[in-house]
């Protein structure tokens, strides 16, 4: 629940007025106005790309601005490097964590500060740490290793080093990305123990379920405007915040058809399979795929999802274990043949593995298809035939692009992201392996997306949905299996969250069961 401000905590610590930035081609932030009062939690909420983390990136001393003003504590600042935002009480924790594996917690937060001597004296300055860490709910060992620990672990190191540099603003850019349920939980818990204490926060996200739990007020970005500036959470609802976000109306349930459920399309038996490192990364994964049903993988990134997608779509040798596809052995089949078998991916990797950047719309449409009959006749392609096939989705997918010539890498993430399911759709799959098909869109291309996923199943396909998004994965899915370092935990199909949640983070479901944890 958000927390009430009381009358007198109307302090601004940070003002930003008309802040501008830009970068060739693009304003990142046009005439942006964001106001910090002590003792909040501010949400700065937009889509991919509104300009989020290039204004706190400007507050936070990494970039200068190119028009405005900032005070912070009522002072004029504009700081010309991190180091000396922090000096003035401003810390940021990026997406992406500056740790050094090799050392510990405490070396980690005392790296880059003036304290020579403090290699003699490690466990006075441990236990500094762990006072901070106490007073916070920062649950780390001072003295373990960062490779030793999760990603929520080393995100609470992120957090302690800049307490320990005396922050009293903390920005956190996108924290929730990295966690599990649970981990969240932790964290909105040290964010309310830090208002509590006077700080305040800067809390960066483009989920509005967390924006309306965690924060106080929120100022809405849109394409580099402000749409919003601290309004009240409490006096706003998630609708309201995303037409803020996105300029127009949204719907958020989706619609889900009672289908039948037919014979099993996709069965995977004890597969192993090696990460490019050559180290284990799916270890013993079975699970089965039915006509008509959309089967979710849920997962904390990097457990093995995009190997096993890999595996299936013969990109990745499988070592051990079989995949079958409508009763045929497809284990370490050639890629062409599993196209002929009717397995399509929508792959993560929109840009590398999804789509020639250089080609055009039409020579990526017609990827799977350009050898066979009415486009390909022997070994031409007709381009006539090529072009009427690819006009006929760009329409049919409302996809916006000025010609079907343009090249691909010109296109938008969320059209981009359509070409491929319309290619991938018009080869009518019998099994679909969708990986964070609705990573990175804004919320109109998401409900777009959605939309095509549940038409497959309506259609009778078999669609494997592997996503990040526990809120997609419950709102598609039939059934959810979740997978930790390689192996599946269990499955549940009523779209139980708390119990997702615990797997998530490695425990197994007949463990939750028997202990009657969830
Ligand atoms: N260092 C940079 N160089 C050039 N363009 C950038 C840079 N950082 C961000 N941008 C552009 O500025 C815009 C805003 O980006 P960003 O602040 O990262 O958005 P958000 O954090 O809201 O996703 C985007 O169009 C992005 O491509
Ligand atoms: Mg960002």
């Amino acid at each position: 629940m958000a927390k009430e401000i009381s009358g007198n905590e109307q302090l601004n610590v940070v003002s930003m007025l008309g802040v501008s930035k830009r970068f060739p081609g693009v304003i990142a932030n046009d005439h942006v106005d964001f106001v910090l009062r002590q003792g909040e939690v501010h949400a700065l909420l937009g889509e991919n790309g509104a300009g989020k983390s290039t204004l706190m990136n400007v507050l936070a001393g990494l970039y200068r601005s190119d028009g405005g003003t900032i005070e912070v504590n009522g002072k004029a600042a504009n700081f010309g490097s991190p180091r000396e935002a922090i000096e003035a009480g401003i810390g940021m924790v990026h997406q992406h964590f500056m740790l050094v594996p090799s050392q510990s917690v405490t070396e980690n937060v005392l790296l880059g500060l003036d304290e020579p001597r403090f290699r003699m004296n490690l466990s006075r300055y441990n236990k500094k740490i762990e006072e901070i860490a106490e007073q916070y709910g920062l649950h780390v060992d001072p003295a373990a290793k960062i490779w030793q620990l999760t990603v929520g672990e080393q995100q609470r190191v992120e957090i302690l080093k800049m307490l320990y540099r005396g922050a009293e603003v903390l920005i956190m850019d996108e924290p929730t990305a990295v966690l599990a349920p649970s981990e969240i939980e932790e964290l909105f818990k040290t964010l309310r123990s830090m208002t509590a204490q006077d700080k305040s926060i800067v809390f960066i996200s483009h989920k509005l379920h967390e924006v309306m739990e965690i924060s106080d007020r929120v100022t809405v970005l849109q394409k580099g405007k402000v749409t919003s500036s601290g309004i009240q959470t409490k006096d706003v609802t998630r609708a309201d915040l995303a037409r803020l976000m996105v300029g127009r109306e949204v719907v958020f349930r989706v619609e889900k058809k009672l289908v039948e459920i037919g014979d099993t399309v996709l069965s995977v038996k004890n597969l192993k399979a090696d990460n490019d490192k050559g180290l284990s990364a799916i270890n013993g994964v079975s699970l089965t795929v039915s006509q008509g049903e959309i089967v979710g993988l849920a997962g904390v990134a990097g457990n093995g999802q995009n190997e096993l997608a890999e595996t299936l779509a013969g990109l990745r040798e499988v070592l051990d274990g079989e995949i079958i596809v409508n009763d045929k052995d497809v284990t370490n089949n050639p890629v062409k043949k599993g196209i002929r078998q009717g397995i399509s991916l929508i792959p993560a990797d929109r840009t590398l593995v999804g789509t020639a950047p250089n080609l055009s719309v039409t020579d990526n449409m017609i990827m799977k298809n350009y050898d066979q009959e009415p486009i390909g006749q022997g070994w031409i392609v007709n381009s006539t035939e090529a072009n009427s096939y690819a006009s006929d989705l760009k329409e049919a997918y409302e996809i916006m692009v000025p010609t079907i010539e343009t090249s691909v890498r010109l296109l938008s993430g969320g059209n981009l992201q359509k070409v491929i399911l319309a290619r991938e759709i018009s080869s009518e799959p019998k099994l679909m392996v969708a990986v964070q098909p609705t990573r990175g869109l804004d919320v109109g291309a998401i409900e777009g997306v959605q939309k095509l996923i549940l038409a497959q199943r309506e259609a009778g396909a078999a669609i494997l949905l592997i996503s990040e998004e526990l809120d997609e994965l419950i709102s598609l899915s039939d059934r959810i299996y979740v997978i930790y370092e390689g192996e599946i935990m269990g499955q549940v199909d009523d779209g139980d969250i708390d119990k997702i949640g615990q797997m998530m983070m490695g425990a197994r479901l007949e463990h939750i069961e028997k202990e009657g944890v969830a």
